[in-house]
């Protein structure tokens, strides 16, 4: 079996670090958000890998290279256009090959990897097989109509949706996928819809099964995404301390503190990852906080919230929370007159002050 993982597409919702910086490579507990795909293959016992990328993009390629890092065979695949997931697993027909595979959005974060859906599958011996999870909203998603335990069609984005279920990024296949992908006709907004591939392979007799996700599953959209993400990963992290935490910090929970840290007259409360060389004076950090290698927080509390490397909080006044930001950023509270805030914020920077 291969995996097909996707890593392109624009970000627009999660702008402006999109503008810089390509969305899967957003750290969810100071690892890019891909790597827990890419995790979650080689667990299953996958070595061959094709992530798509945006036609030009290179920026994932330097992150993951060839792959030995993850005991993987990565190719990149460019994709010319957004022309939707469906398009994604046409062009890539020819890595596929002959082989079964599953494909992997790479902006899906869950607990617990991708093993037992492999299984699944192969126990049916389906054509296709669909996780599912349920979810408040499945008119966001590609949402599959249930009759007596089996799966009669599957609609993208409808609605009036005939379950409570959405169809997750993740998606197992034989080839029958690629006589799907290659007769099906692109929606009203231009894309070739995966729900329609699927819809095309139940109409032709295919058989599709599925699984549910129990436990926890999330498409990383939007910055609150991918704070939940943070939060979940974060709970199921082992503590370690390698820095140097004083008498005066109290430190509680989950809580991961990187080599060259310090920690002084703080109040850490977990589950909190600390990378490397940071430093953390007369602060409170709490509860599902990512702080990436060489930040500076400095009188200051910080709680549910993602910081990136090199950035710089000090002497806030009000606590910062449901905040991610980029790498480099400086937020510095200044006591001297007259009181005014100043900004050099790129396009598309969200600010809420109180
Ligand atoms: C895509 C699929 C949709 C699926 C979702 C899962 O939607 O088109 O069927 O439910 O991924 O993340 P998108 O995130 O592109 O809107």
């Amino acid at each position: 079996m291969k995996a097909l993982i996707t890593a392109g597409g624009h970000g627009t919702r999660l702008r402006p670090i999109t503008h810089t910086k390509n969305k899967h490579l957003i750290p969810i507990a100071n690892k890019p958000m891909l790597s827990y795909a890419l995790e979650y293959v080689r667990d299953a016992g996958i070595s061959e890998v094709g992530i798509v990328v945006n036609v030009g993009d290179t920026e994932i390629e330097k992150v993951f290279g060839k792959g030995a890092d993850f005991d993987l065979n990565i190719s990149y695949i460019p994709q010319k256009a957004p022309l939707g997931l469906a398009h994604v697993v046409k062009i890539a027909e020819s890595f596929i090959g002959d082989e079964k595979f599953i494909f992997y959005l790479g902006d899906n974060i869950l607990v617990g990897g991708i093993k037992k859906f492999i299984d699944e599958f192969e126990k049916d011996g389906s054509n296709c097989h669909l996780v599912l999870s349920r979810v408040p909203d499945p008119q966001r998603f590609g949402v599959p109509e249930i009759v007596n335990g089996r799966i009669v069609s599957v609609e993208e984005k409808p609605q009036y949706p005939k379950s409570q279920f959405a169809v997750t990024g993740i998606y197992i296949y034989d080839n029958s996928i690629f006589e799907a992908v290659n007769n099906i006709q692109p929606s009203t907004r231009g894309e070739l819809e995966i729900s329609d591939a699927h819809q095309y392979l139940l109409e032709k007799g295919y058989q599709i099964s599925f699984s549910e996700i129990t436990g926890w599953w999330k498409d990383t959209g939007k910055v609150i995404d991918l704070l939940e993400a943070n939060r979940l990963i974060l709970e199921n992290l082992k503590a370690t301390v390698s820095g140097d935490v004083d008498d005066q910090s109290t430190v509680t929970g989950n809580v991961i503190i990187g080599k060259g840290s310090t920690i002084t007259n703080s109040v850490l409360r977990g589950p909190i990852i600390v990378g490397k060389n940071v430093k953390i004076c007369d602060a409170y950090i709490g509860p599902n906080t990512s702080i990436a290698d060489g930040c500076r927080i400095i009188a200051s509390e910080v709680e549910y919230s993602i910081l990136m490397d090199n950035s710089k909080i000090e002497d806030l006044h009000v606590r910062m929370e449901s905040s991610l930001l980029g790498h480099g950023v400086e937020i510095i509270q200044s006591s001297t007159r007259p009181k005014t805030h100043r900004f050099m914020i790129g396009d598309q920077s969200r600010i809420r002050l109180s």
